[in-house]
């Protein structure tokens, strides 16, 4: 088989990712591409890895031609919070970084993913049940170079036929790597504060509702939707997808029934706040169950759960 490309591969997705490509393809058949230096222990330890810049259409065309890679799982972006702390890096490596891994893909005939993101939508979108197709003028860089990247993934299928796939991700919950400046990391954050300080200040108010999804779901969102047959797909690049909707105290609550000393406070960061108040309460996935049969299998309770005992057991070893 032609080997997979996977970028952004130090990066909370990426992470997880590549071990379960790894598992299924083999590990002589995933190339790892981040832009650090190879990391000196982890799960990229085995296997090819490439410090890439994604802005450097050379260095993609080199790994991807030199690896012969016939699918590239395109992660390397910059989070939401990160986004509007500099949005010309994030135009630049998000949106610029696609095009470069898009033309190599045109011209090397590759399959692409692409993720999108519940930040594609903005405040005049509905908010709840946001459908897949609706009205998207986000108010951040993030969302700005999301709805660029779902776009220019359908203009590369319906004018070139690269065969672009993607999903609307929403806060990724994951115990492999923390994500760094998303607007949604706190409920990465607060399993950590939980387990080690038995308490958490969140920088979001305690009545945000937001989407999530467990990494496991998320990792299997990915590859089912690139290996579904084409032919199943009416959409291609703007899959909403969501596993359970909740909001900062109802995630703590659930926490304190496995840990009871467990307690919230509140200190709102303006920014991160902002960008959470113009993201949809929760979307519509219907599109995805029907077109692909996608279906998560975790929800809050089991998510918690599970994120306490593997969790628990990885900052035992550290
Ligand atoms: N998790 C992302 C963020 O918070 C949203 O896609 O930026």
């Amino acid at each position: 088989m032609k080997r997979i490309l996977v970028t952004g591969a130090t990066g909370q997705i990426g992470t997880a990712l590549i071990p379960a490509l790894k598992q299924k393809y083999g590990s002589s058949n995933v190339v790892a591409a981040g832009h650090k230096k190879k990391p000196e222990s982890g799960l990229q330890d085995k296997g090819y890895y490439e410090t890439l810049d994604v802005r450097n259409r050379n260095a993609v065309k080199r790994i991807i031609k030199e690896y012969e890679i016939g699918t590239i799982y395109h992660l390397a972006s910059l989070l939401s919070a990160k986004a509007e702390a500099d949005p010309q890096l994030a135009w630049d490596v998000n949106v610029n970084g696609l095009h470069n891994v898009l033309e190599v893909a045109r011209n090397r005939e590759c399959k692409v993913f692409h993720p999108s993101s519940i930040g594609a939508f903005g405040p005049t979108s509905p908010r709840d049940n946001t459908p897949q197709t609706t009205i998207q003028r986000p108010t951040t860089m993030y969302g700005v170079a999301k709805v660029t990247g779902e776009l220019l993934c359908d203009y590369y299928f319906q004018h070139y036929g690269v065969d672009t796939r993607g999903v609307r991700f929403p806060g990724i919950i994951s115990h492999e790597s923390v994500p760094v400046g998303g607007t949604t990391d706190y409920a990465v954050e607060i399993f950590y504060a939980a387990l080690q300080e038995k308490k958490y200040t969140c920088f979001l108010n305690q009545e945000t509702r937001l989407d999530m999804m467990y990494i496991p779901d998320a990792i299997r969102a990915a590859i089912e939707l690139m290996e579904v047959e084409e032919e199943k797909l009416v959409d291609r690049n703007a899959f909403n997808v969501t596993s359970m909707s909740f909001s900062p105290t109802e995630l703590a609550n659930e926490i304190k029934k496995q840990i009871p000393e467990f307690s919230i406070t509140y200190e709102v960061d303006p920014v991160r706040q902002a960008i959470a108040d113009s993201w949809p309460n929760r979307m519509d996935d219907s599109a995805a169950r029907q077109q692909w049969g996608w279906q998560p299998r975790y929800d809050m309770d089991s998510m918690v759960q599970d994120m306490l005992e593997k969790l628990s057991v990885k900052l035992q070893e550290v």
